[in-house]
């Protein structure tokens, strides 16, 4: 078999994705969509853009693409997986429904509520004046967070209350995040390690890599703004074993399940983060994709073929002895 594979993204994630999948002996063409001057040298590019849903559902028939792997959860957003799906295509990554769990923070805070996955204690407004109102009688730092997807930087720490204010005239008022502003959610500040968890799901089950961390602050030392990430360490040699189970059976098992019974089975790599301080470990966040630049550091370190274990996800019988990893870090 020689398999054509799209890869639906423009940054660093899918050049690592598409890097690994080359390594496959199944794969014999990689197109990726946009791509990006790195993709260019190993794969071909198409200027199809991530939320053009006909455009890239057009490529993929005309292409006689084997799998499209999706790299940027807006692809998903857009409602890519459901088209291709209904085109019966084969396609990695979550559909429209299941992409909620990233797309809205309303709705992914509510699963943890009830599925008890433990999370920081928060409410969720629509009006400005009620926002305010709360925020008027909290103690701080609250950490106030954009509803809907806005590239990581919807999230602001207040520290007193102006700052507060301001981010909610922003958010709501400003629209700077245009619609992901519609709905925020005002929540505890937690401190400790952020840990990155990536976990692949085949729609019932979930095979967790080795944990990682993702460093945010642009300059040497842990100073400057965030951004999306620095770079990356994994695996991380302070995360126990215990800290590892109680990761995949109280928070990946529980949301996997939460999602399936709101007929949202999640099928491809669900990623939380999370904050761990001592015994304690707490979701700050679900993405339903593989992180930039966590995918760069994962691809290297994974032994198995990529090709193999995304097929097998999509069909729903992802064995876990097949995910593989190199030694070292
Ligand atoms: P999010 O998009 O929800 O992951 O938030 C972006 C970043 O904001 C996270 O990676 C954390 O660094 C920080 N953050 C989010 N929620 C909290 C919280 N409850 N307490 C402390 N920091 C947070
Ligand atoms: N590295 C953080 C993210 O992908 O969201």
């Amino acid at each position: 078999m020689a398999a054509s594979v799209l890869v639906i993204g423009g940054g660093g994630r899918e050049h690592a994705l598409a890097w690994k999948l080359a390594q496959s002996t199944k794969v014999s063409k990689i197109y990726v969509a946009p791509g990006n001057g790195g993709t260019e040298q190993i794969a071909t590019n198409v200027p199809i853009g991530f939320t053009d849903v006909d455009g890239l559902l057009k490529f993929a028939k005309e292409n006689k693409i084997d799998l499209t792997v999706i790299g940027q959860e807006a692809a998903s957003e857009a409602g890519v997986v459901n088209a291709f799906q209904d085109a019966g295509l084969r396609i990695f990554g979550p559909d429209k429904a299941a992409v909620q769990i990233e797309a809205s923070k309303v709705f992914s805070k509510d699963l943890m509520n009830e599925k008890r996955v433990p999370t920081a204690s928060y409410k969720t407004f629509t009006s400005t004046k009620a926002a305010l109102e709360y925020l008027r009688n909290c103690s701080f730092p609250q950490v106030i967070k954009a509803s809907g997807l806005a590239e990581g930087k919807g999230v602001v720490i207040a520290e007193a209350l102006p700052e507060a204010e301001k981010a909610i005239d922003d958010i709501m008022v400003k629209k700077v995040f245009k619609d992901a502003g519609n709905s925020v959610v005002i929540e505890e500040f937690l401190k400790g390690q952020e840990v990155s968890v990536h976990a692949l799901c085949d729609g019932k089950n979930a095979v967790l890599f080795p944990t990682s961390q993702d460093h945010k602050q642009v300059f040497d030392g842990g100073k400057g703004p965030n951004t999306g990430g620095m770079g990356v360490v994994a695996p991380l040699p302070w995360v126990t074993d215990s800290n590892l189970k109680f990761i995949e059976n109280q928070v990946v098992k529980p949301t996997l399940e939460g999602l399936k019974q709101k007929n949202a089975p999640f099928t491809g790599c669900l990623y939380p983060g999370l904050m761990i301080d001592g015994a304690d470990i707490k979701v700050l966040e679900f993405n339903a994709r593989f992180g930039d630049p966590e995918a760069e550091v994962y691809m290297r370190l994974l032994k198995s073929d990529l090709y193999e274990i995304l097929i097998s996800c999509t069909e729903g019988h992802l064995n876990p002895a097949e995910v593989k990893w190199h030694p070292g870090a």
